[in-house]
């Protein structure tokens, strides 16, 4: 990639200690977000996806932990920052809008004042300026009677008003990056539609970067520049959009973009890919999708395949492709 990284994931791995043994959630992900861009991380559920977004917020909580690779967040190196540094950190140069809303905005505030106290956290302003840039942001976010909404309590707001909130707090104080982790699963599709475009319109005025985490391939399509897809904890194939679509390599991609539901089949059915997401505690030998794969050679049940370049802008993590570029 060309431009400028502001986040740059090297080899990040995270574990979780359990009673049962090991689990490797995030295993040598490498993901590079230029700025201003949207990258997609897309897969399965239990893929890793929320654990290597915690991980890069230094969110992951016991019997998790990071036990490799480095997080750099526009040339610092933040992977082992104190909680007091990442405090300063976290909420003004990076911040994520969490998969479920309600458990992430208090119940007893007003959302005005919740927005406010994040910009007061972090920047030297009145608290009637801080109030001013939150109506602001609650206007440039799609909120209707912005001053009027300022105090109202999460339980007044539909699910849209309050994602929108979610929205506006995490961009509030100009991030050069945002994680949003299945930010629109909740809400119907047209507003899932509008807020996606919201976003993607913001991330340019701003310059701000986002990493969207989801499920749905149909919003890669629409708003991702790069996307990773991963699998059990391993990113297996990375391209930028146009790429992944035209091109697609990996199987497992394959069977993803099969599962996107389609308009034009007569009984409208959702294909999904056979098996289950392996446990963690007990992976395959060789490569962690063989057992779903039918693809698979004896090699793919004995040795594990590394993430090999198919070109420019494109890696895959499968042996068809070994020395292929
Ligand atoms: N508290 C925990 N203890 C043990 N293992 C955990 C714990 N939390 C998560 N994991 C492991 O981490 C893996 C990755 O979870 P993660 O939440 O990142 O998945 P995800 O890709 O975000 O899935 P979803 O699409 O359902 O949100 C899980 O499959 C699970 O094995
Ligand atoms: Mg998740």
């Amino acid at each position: 990639m060309r431009e400028s990284i502001v986040l740059d994931i090297k080899d990040l791995k995270s574990h979780f200690f359990t009673a049962k043994g090991v689990a490797p959630a995030v295993d040598g992900v490498s993901i590079q977000v230029p700025a201003g861009k949207i990258i997609g991380v897309v897969g399965e559920s239990g893929c890793g996806k929320s654990m290597t977004a915690m991980s890069v917020m230094g969110l992951l909580r016991y019997p998790g932990r990071v036990v490799g690779g480095t997080i750099t967040l526009d040339g610092r190196d933040i992977t082992h920052l104190s909680a007091k540094e990442l405090s300063k950190v976290r909420g003004n140069e990076i911040s994520m809008i969490f998969q479920e809303p309600m458990t992430s905005l208090n119940p007893v505030y007003p959302v005005g004042k919740q927005v406010r106290e994040a910009i007061l956290l972090h920047q030297k302003v009145s608290k009637a300026e801080a109030k001013e840039r939150v109506v602001e942001i609650f206007r440039a976010v799609g909120i209707p009677e912005p001053e009027k909404r300022y105090y109202n309590y999460p339980h007044q707001l539909s699910g849209g008003l309050r994602q929108r909130v979610m929205i506006g707090m995490a961009m509030v104080c100009r991030p050069k990056v945002m994680i949003a982790d299945e930010p629109t699963t909740a809400l119907d599709v047209t507003i899932e539609a509008q807020i996606l475009r919201l976003m993607k319109k913001l991330c340019e005025e701003q310059g701000t970067s986002i990493i969207l985490i989801t499920h749905n391939m149909g919003v890669v399509a629409e708003v991702c520049d790069y996307v990773y897809v991963m699998y059990a904890g391993k990113v297996m194939e990375q391209a930028e959009t146009f790429e992944l679509f035209d091109h697609t390599s990996h199987p497992y991609t394959r069977g993803l973009l099969n599962s996107i539901p389609r308009l034009d089949e007569k009984a409208r059915r959702l294909h999904t890919i056979e098996g289950v997401v392996p446990n963690l505690l007990h992976l395959p030998e060789g490569c962690s999708f063989c057992t779903r794969c039918s693809e698979a050679k004896k090699r793919c049940f004995v040795e594990r395949p590394d993430l090999y370049q198919v070109g420019e802008e494109h890696k895959v993590r499968c042996f068809q492709y070994e020395g292929e570029a």
